[in-house]
C-alpha cells in the first residue's frame, strides 16, 4: 500500500480501530517501559512514516476557510489542536502542523528527566489506558528529553513545518531542587533557547503529576513567568494551562482563586487560557486499580469531559473577552459544538487522538461547519461574545 492509501486508510474509522486492536495485541508492557508508552513510541513512528503524505493531504483537514478562525492578529487553519504531552519532545511538529491548527510541543524541561517510577512487569505503572470509558490515567511526570534534544529537533524540523498552523512549546521549568528560583531561570533558558521557532508559549504548572506543581500555581509565580516571556517573547502568544476544578460542584474558594490567577495572568498580557490539564484522582478509590505508581494519577479522556464544560463556561462568564481553548474529553464533534457554545474558541485534543485517529480532526471540523451553517466561526464567536454581555 502507498502511502497515500495509508492516510486514507488511517481516516476510516473501522481500519484505524483494526489498527488500534493490532498494536495493542502485539505491543505489551516490558520491564521499563508501559504497554500504553510503547504503543504511543511506535504510532508516533508511524505518523513520521506518513509526514510527506499527510503534508500532501492537508487539504482533507484543512480544506478550505470555513473553519478558519482569527484571534486577535493570529489566525489558525483551523480550531483543533494537539495537546501537550502527545510530541513531548518535539519530534511530530512538522507533520502535524498540515492537520492541527495548532500544535503544541512539549512538555520541555531545561534538563533530562526520566519521569516517575514505573516498573510495568513488576506490576508498578504509570500509565493506563481504558477503552471501555475512553480514559487514559497517567503520572509520567513530565519525562523529558530535555532543552539540548528541543532545539536540535526544532532546528531540525522547523523549515519543514506549515507556517499556517500555531506552534506552541509547552515548558516546564521544575527540577530536582524544588526552587523557585531554578524553575524562573530554566524557564527563561527554554525560552531564551527556542523563541525563534515558535509562535507561543504554553506556561505548564497544572500537570497533577508532579508534587512541586501544586505550590507554584500562584498569582506571583504567573507574573514572574509573564514577565520573563513579556522580555523576551513579547510579540510570541502567551498561553496559560489550568487544572481543572476538583469537583463538578467546586467550593466557592477554589473557584475564587481559580480565577484570581487567570485575573493575574490577564492582566499580565496573557492571551490565552487552556482548559484544562489532567484531574487528579485517587486511582484505587476510583477505578479500583491497584498497580499504579502513586496513590493519585491524571485522568484524561471521556470522564474529564464534564470538568472541562464547567471550568470553560465559568471562566467565560467572568472574562468575556479571554480566548479559551477547550482540552478535556473532547471525542466528538458534538461536544466540541457544546463548548463553543459555552465559551472556547479553540480546541485541544489528546485522549481522543488515541482512540480515534487523526479522523476526529475531521470529525470535530465538520460538525462545526453543519451546526454553523452558513456563519464562519468569527461570526458565531462575535455574536455569542456579545451576547453574553448583555
Ligand atoms: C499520557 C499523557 C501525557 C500528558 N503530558 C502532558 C504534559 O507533558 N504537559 C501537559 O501540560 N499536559 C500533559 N497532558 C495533559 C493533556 O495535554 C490534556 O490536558 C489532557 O489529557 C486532557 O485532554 P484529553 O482528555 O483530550 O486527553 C498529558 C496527558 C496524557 C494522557
Amino acid at each position: 500500500m502507498n502511502r497515500f492509501n495509508l492516510v486514507s486508510a488511517s481516516l476510516n474509522p473501522v481500519i484505524f480501530s483494526l489498527y488500534r486492536k493490532y498494536m495493542y495485541l502485539r505491543y505489551n508492557d516490558t520491564k521499563n517501559y508501559s504497554q500504553g508508552e510503547i504503543i504511543h513510541e511506535k504510532s508516533k513512528k508511524h505518523l513520521l512514516y506518513l509526514s510527506k503524505s499527510l503534508k500532501s493531504h492537508s487539504n482533507y483537514f484543512q480544506s478550505d476557510d470555513s473553519n478558519k478562525i482569527i484571534i486577535k492578529t493570529h489566525e489558525f487553519p483551523n480550531p483543533v489542536g494537539l495537546a501537550s504531552g502527545f510530541d513531548k519532545n518535539c519530534e511530530l511538529f512538522a507533520p502535524m502542523s498540515y492537520v492541527f491548527g495548532l500544535v503544541t510541543i512539549g512538555t520541555v524541561l531545561k534538563n533530562e528527566n526520566p519521569g516517575n517510577i514505573q516498573k510495568p512487569k513488576d506490576g508498578i505503572k504509570r500509565l493506563i489506558v481504558n477503552p471501555n470509558n475512553k480514559s487514559i490515567i497517567n503520572s509520567q511526570g513530565y519525562p523529558s528529553l530535555g532543552l539540548d534534544y528541543a532545539v536540535d529537533q526544532l532546528k531540525k524540523n522547523h523549515k519543514n513545518r506549515n507556517r499556517k498552523s500555531k506552534l506552541i512549546l509547552s515548558f516546564s521549568g521544575v527540577s530536582n531542587s524544588r526552587s523557585i528560583d531554578d524553575l524562573l531561570t530554566n524557564s527563561e533558558e527554554i525560552i531564551k533557547a527556542t523563541h525563534e521557532y515558535v509562535d507561543g508559549y504554553e506556561d505548564s504548572r497544572s500537570s497533577p503529576n508532579t508534587e512541586f506543581n501544586k505550590l507554584i500555581q500562584t498569582e506571583d509565580i504567573t507574573s514572574s513567568i509573564m514577565s520573563i516571556l513579556n522580555s523576551h517573547a513579547p510579540s510570541k502568544l502567551k498561553l496559560l494551562k489550568i487544572s481543572p476544578y476538583s469537583s463538578i460542584d467546586p467550593p466557592k474558594d477554589e473557584i475564587k482563586n481559580k480565577l484570581q490567577l487567570i485575573e493575574q495572568f490577564h492582566e499580565s498580557g496573557g492571551d490565552m487560557v487552556i482548559l484544562n490539564n489532567s484531574l487528579s484522582i485517587n486511582v484505587k478509590e476510583t477505578y479500583n486499580i491497584s498497580n499504579f505508581n502513586k496513590k493519585n494519577g491524571g485522568l484524561s479522556g471521556d470522564p474529564l469531559y464534564p470538568y472541562t464544560e464547567k471550568l470553560v463556561e465559568s471562566v467565560h462568564q467572568k472574562f468575556k473577552n479571554l480566548p479559551i481553548i477547550a482540552c478535556g474529553g473532547i471525542t466528538n464533534g458534538q461536544k466540541a459544538w457544546n463548548l463553543l457554545n459555552k465559551g472556547a474558541s479553540l480546541f485541544e485534543i489528546y485522549s481522543g487522538m488515541t482512540f480515534y485517529g487523526l479522523n476526529l480532526i475531521i470529525q470535530i471540523n465538520n460538525t462545526l461547519k453543519s451546526q454553523l451553517s452558513d456563519s464562519s466561526i468569527n461570526a458565531f464567536l462575535n455574536k455569542r461574545n456579545k451576547n453574553n454581555l448583555i
